[in-house]
């Protein structure tokens, strides 16, 4: 089975990304991304490259490669549908906001839809791929829609879920630790659709990094990998305040335990708190499916990791109140980054959003500056949490485009997003600048104590 034509449901920070490293790699594949979103197509086919809608390091680079050679992205969802031979599906699967597993489980309706389309559209035989994380046997859902709506065309489900970071996408989808393909082990047109699958991989990847398992073991090893990867991030961020009372140093912790081989040292960064749009949503999403299985047990183990998140978020903001002598009520507190890391412009679940809404809660002037959000981002991720009106949120937080702006007479500084160029901002200048005593808070453990120390700065570091 060879492919030709592959269609992307979905133009997001995965689709975009793992469809254009597809095509850069696969020139004799057309690849077209399809979204609903007109504005985020538009901003795909945007002239200028740098314009694309999702920052990724070297991302804009390979889309200028490929685009308008045999990576395309449209609007023109039903069309596209009917040439592929192979569509992923790689739209959003949020945690639900209503309904039966509010706050938990995964909304599927997005995934649901796209089936129905499918099943509506094609004529001819088709391999739907699984791009999106799932809840385990979720292709057994499509597999119904597919066959008992389609138009008696055949379809082969698989499961290839995508482990590319936010920030290193480009990195992770040209050295993946491994491609992972799930589908039907036990009929030949399953294992020939596999083969399909391993075959554009194969392209770049070495084979002993392409996985091939049962499909259900593929849905739930996403699940896993990122509860496990989450798990890390809780751990040592439950150790971090255990240092901060005893003594001990974090960093120094982390570095002790991860050189043990059985450990490692990678994700055993202390921070104020895990964000992005996957790790808690998959870990609720295990939780719910743990308790509809009825293993409560399972379902208390993994919940613990968001809880101690949760926690760790609240204390670093608790800390700067505590620190500016109980009250932060119309002081100015400069808060350095918003997105949920370093090297993108995704602000999804960020920790930066809940420290900012902690700190409005108690009155303070926020003012915030990060290298690549945008300020009708920074107010809709403000909105989004219901607690204040726009209005409300416009009156206490100013955005503005520089960090040293940010600094200019704040009583304390927040660092939130461990953004390179903090590193090297001018602290003495912006020590300078601010009502002392000038308190400063790395929630990064990016900036060097005893410098700051010695400017005059006031410091705390999460985990010291
Ligand atoms: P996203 O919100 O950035 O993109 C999803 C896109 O799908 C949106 O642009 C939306 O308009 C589009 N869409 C939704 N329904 C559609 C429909 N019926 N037809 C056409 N387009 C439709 O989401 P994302 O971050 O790319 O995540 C997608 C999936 O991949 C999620 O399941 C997520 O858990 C998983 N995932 C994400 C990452 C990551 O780093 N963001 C990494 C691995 C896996
Ligand atoms: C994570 C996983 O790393 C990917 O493998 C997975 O594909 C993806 O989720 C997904 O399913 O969406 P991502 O959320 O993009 O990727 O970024 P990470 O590098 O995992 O960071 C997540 C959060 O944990 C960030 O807020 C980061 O700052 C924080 N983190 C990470 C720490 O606080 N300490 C660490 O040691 C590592």
């Amino acid at each position: 089975m060879k492919i030709t034509n592959i269609c992307c449901i979905g133009a997001g920070y995965v689709g975009g990304p793992t469809m254009a490293i597809i095509a850069q790699k696969c020139p004799s594949i057309t690849v077209t991304v399809v979204d609903i979103n007109e504005k985020r197509i538009a901003a795909w086919n945007d002239e200028d490259v740098n314009k694309i809608p999702i920052y990724e390091p070297g991302l804009s680079d390979i889309v200028k490669e490929a685009r308008g050679r045999n990576l395309f992205f449209s609007t023109e969802v039903d069309k596209e549908i009917d040439k592929a031979d192979m569509i992923f599906i790689s739209v959003n699967t949020p945690t639900k906001t209503y309904g039966m597993g509010k706050g938990m489980a995964a909304d599927l309706k997005y995934i649901e839809l796209c089936a129905r389309q499918i099943a509506r559209i094609a004529k001819t035989d088709k391999i739907v791929v699984e791009k999106s994380t799932l809840p385990v046997r979720t292709a057994q859902a499509l597999k119904d829609i597919l066959e008992n709506t389609g138009n008696g065309v055949k379809f082969q489900i698989l499961s290839n879920p995508e482990f590319l970071a936010e920030g290193t996408a480009v990195e992770d989808l040209n050295n993946p630790d491994r491609v992972l393909i799930g589908g039907d082990l036990d009929t030949t047109e399953g294992r020939d659709a596999m083969q399909a699958l391993v075959d554009i991989y194969s392209n770049w990847i070495p084979s002993i990094q392409i996985l091939t398992s049962n499909i259900w073991s593929s849905e739930l090893s996403k699940l896993t990998a990122n509860a496990f990867l989450a798990q890390r991030v809780s751990s040592i961020n439950a150790m971090s305040e255990l240092c901060e009372k005893t003594g001990a140093d974090v960093n120094e912790v982390a570095k002790a335990v991860g050189m043990d081989s059985r450990i490692g040292s990678k994700f055993l960064q202390s921070s104020v708190g895990f964000g992005g749009s996957c790790f808690q949503k998959d870990i609720l999403n295990l939780v719910y499916i743990a308790k509809s299985y009825g293993l409560n047990e399972v379902a208390d183990y993994w919940e613990q990791v968001i809880l101690m998140n949760d926690h760790q978020k609240r204390r670093f903001a608790a800390k700067i109140v505590q620190t500016l002598f109980n009250t932060v009520s119309g002081k100015k507190i400069a808060m350095l980054g918003w997105a949920f890391k370093k090297d993108t412009n995704d602000t999804r679940e960020s920790a930066a959003i809940y420290v900012a809404d902690y700190l409005l809660n108690e009155q303070a002037e926020v003012v915030i500056y990060d290298p690549k959000v945008t300020e009708e981002q920074i107010f809709a991720d403000l909105e989004y949490l219901g607690n204040r009106s726009d209005s409300e949120n416009r009156r206490l937080v100013t955005v503005v485009k520089s960090a040293k702006e940010a600094c200019n007479e704040a009583h304390a500084v927040a660092l939130l997003t461990e953004w390179d160029e903090f590193k090297d901002l001018n602290w003495n200048q912006i020590y300078d600048n601010m009502l002392k005593p000038a308190f400063l808070f790395d929630g990064r453990r990016l900036l060097n104590k005893t410098d700051l120390e010695e400017i005059g700065f006031d410091v705390f570091v999460i985990g010291s």
